[in-house]
């Protein structure tokens, strides 16, 4: 039996700032090098990349020639906009692309809606980054137009491709934990992501929509579960007092009811972005799930790797999420991880579509996709009506 590879496909991206290229870091972001990967898999034609300025494109360029020397691979990039500042230059992307595309969506959240939209019409598979939106009405319109255009719409939730989550889901599945009690998840981020790093769009979201939703995702994984109701409390005080106007912290309860039995269980969230810029990672993140056999605790930020230097004080080393690791013939670098592995698994699943193996509605299962998304729509719309209500508990539907 012969195994057909799949042509190799053009990949649009859209935004060249820290997930793409690490804008901003000494480090290469995550989409990026993963395009890379996926090019010297054989994956991909040309890449597009397409930021809003010329200064954000030859910021990429900068990044793509050092990661080009890292990895040994050459694909063939062009840059976008290639003279004045242009916040459409991904529809000249499309038009420029001499293969079938496939896009990966990576932009201040306030504008994943309309920039996903205009390549679902144009019949382009995407992926976008989370949250893939912050209300249900929006979500259901990204579904019902991929439908109408047979396009394949997933979120890049790459906590699903973490074995240590797929070790919780499985435990789940098999009634260890017995019935479902409590989930508690903490999850915060230095204070360099709302100053600086997200300095100009920051007040467009929150730390819950930009940082918790990843664990609301994950919950419903692994359970299946949907919302019943959500309830949300946030505290002003570090970013106020520096000219920014949004939550320092946000904690958020959610009651959920299992699908198959309608039984309860609740998961309370803590999301923070005011951590010291010297904590020992960017991301400190645990989860908990308590069943009524057993509990099962994960560490997502110290997985045992610790770094001590003059320089840099002590680090903690996420050796799984997105990092370089020498290959076999040790000749270059190539870049691992749960993260890279949601976004190649994306464009398997836009090449196996456009040859014609499979169908968008074949691409299920344990994907993030728009459908799955509702779930976390309707938490985000919920939890802000929390907010703004006095932290009333707000019933879902
Ligand atoms: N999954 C994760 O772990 C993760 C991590 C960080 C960020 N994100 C998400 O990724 C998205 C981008 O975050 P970031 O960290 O790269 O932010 P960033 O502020 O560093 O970069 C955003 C980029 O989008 C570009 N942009 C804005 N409008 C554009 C347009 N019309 N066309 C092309 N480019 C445009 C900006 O120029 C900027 O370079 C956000 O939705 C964020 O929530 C996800």
């Amino acid at each position: 039996m012969t195994i057909q590879t799949p042509s190799p496909i053009d990949l649009i991206i859209v935004g060249a700032g820290m997930y793409v290229c690490g804008k901003g870091t000494g480090n290469y972001g995550t989409i990026l090098p993963t395009a890379f990967e996926a090019y010297r898999k054989g994956l991909l034609h040309t890449i597009h990349l397409t930021a809003a300025t010329r200064k954000s494109a030859d910021l990429a360029k900068i990044k793509a020639d050092e990661l080009a020397e890292l990895t040994k691979i050459k694909p063939d990039i062009r840059f976008y906009p290639k003279k004045n500042d242009d916040p459409k230059a991904y529809l000249t992307a499309v038009d420029k692309a001499t293969h079938p595309c496939a896009a990966i969506i990576s932009v201040p959240d306030n504008l994943h809606f309309k920039i996903t939209k205009d390549f679902i019409e144009r019949k382009i598979h995407v992926q976008v980054v989370k949250p893939l939106v912050s209300t249900v009405k929006e979500n259901n319109d990204l579904i019902e137009l991929k439908n109408k255009h047979n396009v394949y719409g997933c979120v890049e939730y790459h906590k699903r491709f973490d074995e240590t989550n797929l070790k919780l889901l499985d435990i789940i599945r098999q009634g260890t934990l017995g019935k479902l009690v409590h989930f508690r998840i903490n999850y915060s981020q230095r204070k360099l992501i709302p100053t600086t790093v997200f300095r100009h769009w920051v007040e467009t979201t929150n730390i819950f929509q930009y940082l918790g939703v990843h664990y609301v995702d994950l919950i419903h994984f692994l359970t299946g579960a949907k919302p019943k109701r959500v309830m949300s409390i946030g505290m002003k005080k570090y970013l106020t007092d520096k000219g920014i106007d949004t939550y320092d912290t946000i904690q958020t309860l959610i009651e959920w009811e299992s699908t198959e039995n309608k039984d309860i269980f609740v998961s309370s969230h803590l999301s923070s972005w005011i951590d010291p810029d010297v904590t020992t990672a960017m991301s400190d993140q645990r989860i908990e799930a308590i069943g009524t056999k057993g509990r099962y605790r994960s560490d997502q930020k110290s997985r045992g790797v610790t770094l001590v230097t003059d320089e840099n004080g002590c680090e903690e080393i996420n050796p799984y999420f997105c990092q370089f690791y020498h290959d076999l013939n040790d000749r270059a670098m190539r870049i691992k991880g749960y993260g890279p592995k949601s976004v190649i698994q994306f464009l398997k699943d836009s090449a196996d579509i456009i040859s014609g193996e499979k169908t968008p509605s074949d691409l299920l299962g344990l994907r993030a996709t728009f459908e799955s998304s509702i779930c976390v729509s309707t938490i985000l719309e919920a939890s802000e009506k929390s907010l703004m209500q006095n932290n009333i508990w707000v019933r879902i539907g």
